[in-house]
């Protein structure tokens, strides 16, 4: 994401939200980008707080979620959001409570995967995404399949955020992966569906398993693409 730092060298950022933070893979980046500032990482997960909190000791973080967060208005220059808005119950109550929060004039950045576009590995890699989704939300828990790219867009500004640039990004390159590899990915999965063998879904789970194991030796692993988002909050 070499593309943030330049833009925010010159801005005074002070004070950073990251919102759905999770076990803190976006506070390494926010880290580089804004060395200076205070940072508070807020999830409503507490495992994930807990395991961050063992990673960046000068990191705060409290159990929140993005549809409810507990901060006065304006108490930000900077509120980040990265890979959860699919997790999210209401996308447009987030977002404005995140534009509630950050100072007039402050920034939203949003990392989100998307569904569109991808390549053959990218797309095994939506297969399981997908098939993970479907489990959680079989167990009551909010996880939605990824949106397109324009649909991301498209919220961002419906929510009245003014979008300064976006751009796409890629974590990896795509990988063959060797059977080893491909054996714990299929057991983790077998893990996951067996927690919902009495569902009336399990059986087209399961083809699913199949389909991911054939798939991934012929096209490889790659994470889905990116948008970065930046916005400003008048
Ligand atoms: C895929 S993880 C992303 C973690 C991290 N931000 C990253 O970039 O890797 C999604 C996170 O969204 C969190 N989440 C789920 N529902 C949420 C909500 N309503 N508000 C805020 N975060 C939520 C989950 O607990 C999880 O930590």
């Amino acid at each position: 994401m070499k593309q943030l730092k330049p833009f925010f060298i010159h801005k005074e950022i002070g004070c950073v939200l990251d919102v759905g933070t999770g076990s803190g893979n976006f506070l390494l980046v926010l880290k580089d980008i804004f060395p200076a500032a205070k940072i508070i990482g807020v999830d409503p997960n507490n495992e994930s707080l807990v395991s961050a909190a063992q990673k960046f000791h000068d990191v705060r973080f409290k159990r929140m979620s993005a549809e409810q967060l507990d901060f006065p208005n304006h108490s930000f220059d900077v509120v980040s959001i990265s890979m959860a808005l699919h997790h999210l119950t209401d996308v447009d109550l987030a977002l404005n409570e995140m534009k509630r929060v950050v100072k007039p004039g402050g920034w939203i950045i949003i990392n989100e995967l998307f569904s569109d576009n991808l390549n053959e590995a990218q797309q095994v890699h939506r297969m399981v995404h997908h098939f993970g989704s479907r489990i959680d939300r079989i167990q009551g828990i909010n996880h939605n399949q990824a949106f397109k790219k324009h649909e991301i867009l498209q919220l961002v500004n419906e929510a009245g955020i003014k979008i300064q640039f976006h751009f796409e990004h890629k974590k990896e390159e795509n990988k063959k992966l060797t059977s080893v590899e491909v054996n714990e990915k299929v057991a983790k999965m077998k893990k996951r569906l067996d927690t919902v063998k009495t569902h009336p879904d399990y059986e087209t789970l399961k083809l699913q398993i199949n389909e991911f194991r054939e798939k991934v030796v012929v096209f490889g692993f790659q994470s889905a693409t990116r948008v970065v988002i930046v916005g400003q909050v008048s």
